[in-house]
């Protein structure tokens, strides 16, 4: 097994591992090294027979966790969904593509126990767009002026399913999953409980409101935190490759979808997410 770093700030890709074969022990705590340490790691050429063996392949990563909504389940999947361009609401009936994952956002963050990470099996991809891009929030979090770093530290931001200032909409809920998916507070300086690292925490879909601000200079800190995070130097966008399977930490990296590419061609892809742990606040 290979671990061979992209070319930019951060990110790897792993050559020579068969993930439809068992992975020795020495294998599988390399990989989860390698993941938690570049963020992002893509294991390249991977086929799957059937669905249950990507489950399986997965599971050498943690624990595999269903989405709040059930609307994209592969069937007979809890936790497998089906990713595509073609994307509507099927609850609403509303026709226009939802853009699913196109705006910068960590899954899940409204969730008291949001996935660690989420893992992405491309299946048909275009050859040029559709990229998705990720930012670093340890280095975000490193490049802070001081100044920012002493107005965050110790403050925590309310994350809701859908915050009142998301640039776009999200899938429509039942009420069961209304219910279990409220929101809840998340620390803005985030401890990394495998490397010990501080990172940012953040998400523009779903922060509402911080800690002990009103609304205005709350909103304030959120658009200069936002603005920050979104610069080249701590980013990396990531073209598919079909077989390519990605896994990134939702704990340290913000990331986006792109829909640079012929509408009518479809791209298709297979989604879990890992079960995480409650965020810890870094003082
Ligand atoms: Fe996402």
């Amino acid at each position: 097994m290979e671990v061979r770093a992209f070319e930019g700030p951060f990110g790897a890709e792993v050559l020579g591992l068969d993930l439809t074969a068992p992975l020795t022990a020495r294998e599988r705590e390399e990989a989860n090294r390698a993941f938690v340490e570049n963020v992002v790691l893509c294991f390249r050429g991977q086929t799957f027979d059937r669905p249950e063996d990507f489950l399986a392949a997965v599971r050498n990563l943690g624990d595999p966790m269903p989405p709040v909504t059930a609307t994209y389940r592969l069937p007979g999947f809890e936790a497998i969904e089906e990713l595509t361009n073609r994307a509507i609401d099927r609850r609403t009936g509303d026709r226009t593509p939802l853009k699913r994952g196109g705006s910068w956002h960590t899954d899940h963050s409204n969730l008291e126990r949001p996935p660690k990470a989420t893992i992405l099996h491309a299946i048909e991809v275009p050859e040029t767009g559709g990229n998705t891009e990720f930012t670093n929030l340890y280095l975000a979090y490193g490049a802070l002026p001081d100044e920012d770093k002493e107005t965050i530290r110790g403050r925590r931001a309310f994350h809701a399913y859908l915050s009142r200032r998301a640039p776009r909409r999200l899938l429509t809920r039942t009420k069961d999953e209304e219910k279990n998916s409220s929101g809840c507070w998340q620390p803005l300086v985030r401890l990394h409980p495998e490397t010990g690292r501080r990172s940012l925490y953040l998400n523009p879909m779903r922060c509402d409101a911080v800690e002990g601000m009103h609304r205005e200079d709350g909103d304030a800190l959120l658009d200069h935190l936002y603005g920050h995070c979104d610069q080249v130097r701590f980013q990396y966008s990531h073209q598919w490759q079909p077989g390519d399977v990605l896994i990134w930490d939702n704990r340290s990296a913000l990331h986006q979808a792109t829909f640079d590419f012929d509408q009518s061609r479809r791209r298709y892809l297979h989604r879990i997410m890992l079960r995480g742990e409650r965020p810890v606040l870094a003082t």
